[in-house]
């Protein structure tokens, strides 16, 4: 069945039954509280809660979409059978209304078999369930559990997991949430562990796919982590359509498919190598083109902030490849095409020539940067400078030692992307571990200078450091507002991996009191708040409520860095520009570091 025809039976099915069809939101979040739309549900909060009424905004409580995502958790992924960043998800919902009036759990399961089974002519044997057996103050679901049996799900093929696989939401620390029960259908044995247990989430293997996710919600999660019960109940589901388009065509993974294979044949073509030979490096290009060519039709540009960066990067990774394949230059015009091809018909906004000329500056931006690198790496490898083979690379012959990859790194700006795929093409060692090493050490000493005196990062941070430079100030204010004013900065240190913050505190936090500064600080997160700078002079800058405790040691004019009206301190900087850049912010440790002084190890995580 072609994808087109899948799209197709989607909406008649839906509208069949009174849904209404809602065009696909832009990639970029209307209310800032992600970095980018990673589910069809985000455009629909407010209603979920009962703030806004369905009926006034849309003029039905039964709706669907095929919603335009993208998931950066997922980019280190791409190149598996299962993921794409960019990606639509198919949904229906039914907002405001029960099983009486509309339908809830029972009609959402029911619609999703009726979908699944009669419509795409799934076998249903194939099926393996996955409801929420209970956590938290929230109970089993029970009610799914029975209705999927009345439905001809048998009980052993009913699994029950937590909150992490089967509670959804919600998106920001606050909102709409509930259990959700999936649908995961069975590949087969061949692409399974064989474990006794193996089934939905298997750790081991990828046999089961997950195929549709059904969620209820009913319930509201509050600042201090309890839950109340929404006023209404309103049911939310959401498929990859790519997924499901592999299923249908009987292929192990959405790239073989008609919605990735003519780009697949046309790189054939213009590398002349073959597709089973080079796997994972044809999908990449598919998949971060593609994901490229749909943030730049939503209005992203290449940056080195927020959106910005996501873009760069997993267009750089792609033009990198293609680089290193030999391609001729405008290599990505006819792709583009392909993908106008297939797509501009539900999507016009791809058609923007823009999408080429970004692209194309983009390259030689990036060649640029490679370019005396590059001559270097050459030279590193032809003539064994600085090239060891390391006793902890079992797998390789050859090695570049992690002193000479940061130094190309640090010298020529070379990117670490781009050399860990051409180490792996060449059949080189790329130590890794060792390559942050350096990278850190390198940072200890950087900082070691006159910055760090006034609680700056360094000129050498990356954009993981600078992220994790602005939750310190969040953590900062929050340990004050949670914790007392004594709570104040002792020391900092931050690495590209993780913050550490040493403060005044006389005892041990409480695990609620970890929580709840965890909570604060992701709440600003999610706020999306804008980082300011200003200069001012030292003493005003006091006077205006600015922290700064390194009395004396400071330059008559500083810089105060603001977030939102949260934070306020005297630094050197750099930051990221908008907190909801940020992810998600996670304490991993609290533990005496002197007398009277407390240390939080902290880290944060992609949404
Ligand atoms: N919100 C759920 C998901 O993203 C179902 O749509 O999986």
């Amino acid at each position: 069945m072609l994808s087109s025809e899948i799209r197709e039976k989607f909406k008649k099915f839906f509208e069949k039954r009174g849904h209404k069809i809602i065009p696909s939101s832009s990639l970029i979040p209307a209310d800032e509280t992600v970095l980018l739309n990673s589910a069809g549900m985000q455009q629909f909060v407010k209603y979920f809660t009962g703030e806004k009424d369905i009926l006034e905004d849309f003029g039905n409580r039964h709706l669907i979409s095929m919603q335009k995502c993208f998931r950066t958790g997922d980019i280190e992924e791409i190149g598996d059978d299962t993921h794409n960043t960019f990606f639509e998800m198919f949904g229906n919902w039914s907002i405001g209304i029960d099983e009486k009036t509309g339908y809830f759990k029972e009609g959402a399961i029911k619609l999703a078999l009726e979908f699944f089974v009669e419509t795409m002519g799934l076998d249903k044997k194939k099926f393996c369930v996955t409801i929420f057996k209970g956590e938290n103050e929230i109970p089993r679901d029970n009610e799914s559990f029975e209705i999927w049996q009345k439905n001809g799900i048998p009980k052993e093929r009913i699994r029950e997991f937590g909150a992490k696989d089967n509670f959804w939401g919600p998106t920001a620390l606050t909102g709409p949430c509930g259990p959700c029960s999936e649908i995961h259908y069975d590949r087969g044995e061949k692409f399974g562990c064989n474990a006794q247990n193996c089934g939905p989430n298997c750790e081991k293997c990828k046999r089961f796919v997950e195929i549709w996710n059904l969620v209820f919600m009913e319930y509201y999660k509050n600042a201090d982590g309890s839950y109340k019960k929404l006023p209404q109940t309103n049911v939310d589901t959401g498929f990859g359509f790519e997924r499901l388009t592999a299923i249908m065509q009987d292929k192990s993974s959405a790239y073989e498919t008609d919605l990735f294979y003519p780009i697949i044949q046309k790189l054939e073509k213009i590398s002349n190598k073959n597709y089973n030979d080079f796997k994972k490096e044809f999908r990449i290009i598919c998949d971060h083109l593609k994901g490229s060519i749909f943030l730049i039709a939503d209005g992203v540009e290449p940056s080195n902030i927020g959106r910005g960066y996501v873009l760069r990067r997993i267009l750089r990774r792609a033009i990198g490849i293609a680089f290193r394949f030999g391609f001729s230059e405008n290599w990505y015009q006819d792709l583009i095409k392909i993908f106008q091809d297939i797509y501009s018909e539900f999507y016009n906004e791809i058609n923007n020539p823009k999408i080429k000329e970004i692209i194309k500056q983009e390259e030689n931006k990036f060649l640029k940067t490679i370019e005396n690198g590059l001559k270097e790496f050459e030279k590193i490898i032809a003539n064994g400078i600085r090239y060891i083979s390391l006793p902890t690379a079992i797998k390789n012959e050859k090695n570049i030692s992690a002193e000479s990859s940061f130094y190309l790194y640090q010298t020529y700006g070379f990117p670490v992307d781009f050399m860990k795929d051409l180490c792996a093409e060449k059949n080189i060692g790329f130590d890794e571990k060792g390559f942050k090493e350096e990278f850190k050490k390198h940072q200890d000493i950087s900082r070691a200078g006159a910055e760090k005196k006034f609680g700056g990062l360094g000129k050498t941070a990356d954009y993981k450091a600078v992220k994790l430079h602005t939750a310190t100030h969040l953590l900062h204010w929050a340990l004050r507002e949670i914790l007392g004013k004594t709570a104040q900065q002792m020391g900092s240190d931050i690495t590209n991996e993780r913050l550490r913050f040493d403060f005044a505190y006389p005892r041990k936090i409480t695990k609620q009191g970890l929580e709840k500064i965890e909570d604060l600080v992701n709440n600003k997160i999610r706020q999306g708040l804008d980082v300011r700078k200003q200069e001012t002079t030292y003493k005003k800058a006091i006077e205006s409520g600015a922290l700064g405790f390194f009395k004396n040691k400071y330059p008559e004019i500083v810089n105060v860095y603001t977030v939102g009206d949260f934070s306020k301190e005297i630094c050197a900087g750099p930051h990221i520009s908008n907190t909801a850049e940020l992810g998600n912010f996670k304490i991993l440790k609290e533990e005496s570091s002197s007398a009277g002084v407390r240390r939080i190890k902290a880290i944060l995580n992609e949404f």
